[in-house]
């Protein structure tokens, strides 16, 4: 993708990912894009750069703006090599002297990554950086999504270079919100319920702070997808809700099955939560992605786990999601727990005990029914679900 300009002097030199589709373990089902920013001014910076693979069409795409060697500084919001893989490339070609602006944390971790003597510039919270006619304003925003992250502010213009903050998993020709098809919000709110949730509270002050400091956005540059140009406020409202993790009327029943019985009272307990008027939908786990799944815990009041008995264990599908779940700290939801088994049955008891560990708020123990669930067993399993809807609404 050849540059575009998005301000006076003001670029996107980064570069589309069409085909990646697994992001350490998250579904990238519409790519992604490494996002990169030069400022030209009277000192012209460079903010972030790509993953290694496409150091090459970096490269060429600040040369479509600029000689690469008139960059004189370089800012590192963030340290992950989706953002940093090419910067040996990129100092190596301006000059290993040029100076390096990141956080405290940044200059430590980068030094980690990459045995250098560049010339860090570690700066604080509210430090400027001056252009010439422009000034850059340093954020600190540690663990959006690194110790390290930062966010760059340009003071004249009002953008926000927010690294992975705002971001989306979500390639396309198209550059800004008013541009974007409707996938852009669902893949905004997997983002956050994937890489940002277990930082919801951290998020929520701090969005809760620059909201309280009146500080014009006119411009949010994320290092991934889309920009937020028409309505940087749609994204900022929803990252104050999400960070909230206040619930909608809506419960999710995630199970795996072996022989279709614990897919059978997946479905009767989702019945009968749907009757109340919750919404509701079973989720087998080999038909979804788990980070698709999490999407849709970010905002369900209830989550109800099923799991046959395997070995003594839960089927170790469960033990994947459950690990993965627990480390995004949902917080402030309801829990169950219910599986079928041949003849020792430890499933559910495991599954609660996990759900517990995480704080979820445990509906009595779920049914727990041998071999194949029989009209009774099925009506428990909705007598079960309409517990459920029920302590939904009363929520
Ligand atoms: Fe896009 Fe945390 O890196």
């Amino acid at each position: 993708m050849k540059p575009t300009k998005i301000a006076e002097g003001v670029y996107d030199v980064g570069v589309l990912d069409w085909n990646i589709r697994d992001f350490h373990g998250y579904s990238t089902n519409r790519g992604t894009s490494y996002n990169a920013f030069l400022v030209i001014d009277e000192k012209i910076a460079l903010i972030d750069t790509v993953k290694a693979p496409f150091a090459d069409q970096l490269i060429s795409n600040i040369s479509q703006v600029i000689d690469p060697k008139k960059i004189d500084v370089v800012i590192s919001n963030h340290t992950e090599m989706d953002h940093t893989g090419s910067l040996p490339r990129v100092m190596n070609l301006i000059g290993e002297t040029k100076p390096l602006y990141c956080s405290k944390m940044g200059a430590k971790n980068l030094a980690g990554h990459f045995p250098n003597a560049w010339n860090y510039h570690p700066v604080k919270d509210g430090e400027e950086l001056s252009l010439g006619k422009r000034t850059l304003t340093f954020m600190e925003t540690r663990m959006i999504h690194w110790p390290d992250s930062m966010f760059t502010y340009l003071n004249e213009d009002h953008i926000l270079f927010s690294s992975d903050g705002f971001g989306q998993h979500y390639a396309g020709f198209e550059k800004f919100d008013d541009q974007a098809d409707a996938d852009l919000m669902p893949q905004a709110k997997k983002y956050y319920a994937n890489i940002l949730m277990l930082y919801a509270p951290r998020i929520l002050k701090l969005v809760e702070k620059v909201v309280a400091s009146g500080i014009q956005i006119d411009m949010i540059c994320p290092d991934h997808g889309i920009l937020w140009r028409k309505d940087p406020g749609k994204i900022i409202n929803a990252y104050l809700q999400w960070s909230r993790q206040e619930p909608e009327e809506k419960a999710i029943v995630i199970y795996d099955t072996m022989w279709k019985s614990t897919e059978t009272m997946a479905n009767a307990i989702a019945e009968g939560i749907s009757s109340t008027g919750v919404k509701a939908k079973p989720i087998h786990l080999r038909s979804s992605d788990r980070s698709d799944i999490m999407t849709d815990v970010l905002d369900a009041a209830a989550i109800v786990v099923g799991s046959p008995t395997l070995n003594n264990q839960m089927f170790p599908t469960m033990a994947d999601f459950l690990t993965y779940m627990k480390g995004l700290k949902p917080e402030n939801k309801i829990g169950g727990a219910f599986g079928s088994y041949g003849w020792s049955g430890e499933s559910v008891k495991l599954v609660a005990a996990e759900l517990t560990a995480m704080k979820f708020k445990m509906i009595e123990s779920g049914p727990r029914l041998q071999y194949v669930p029989d009209a009774q067993g099925i009506e428990a399993c909705a007598a079960y679900g309409r517990k459920i809807g029920e302590a939904v609404k009363a929520k």
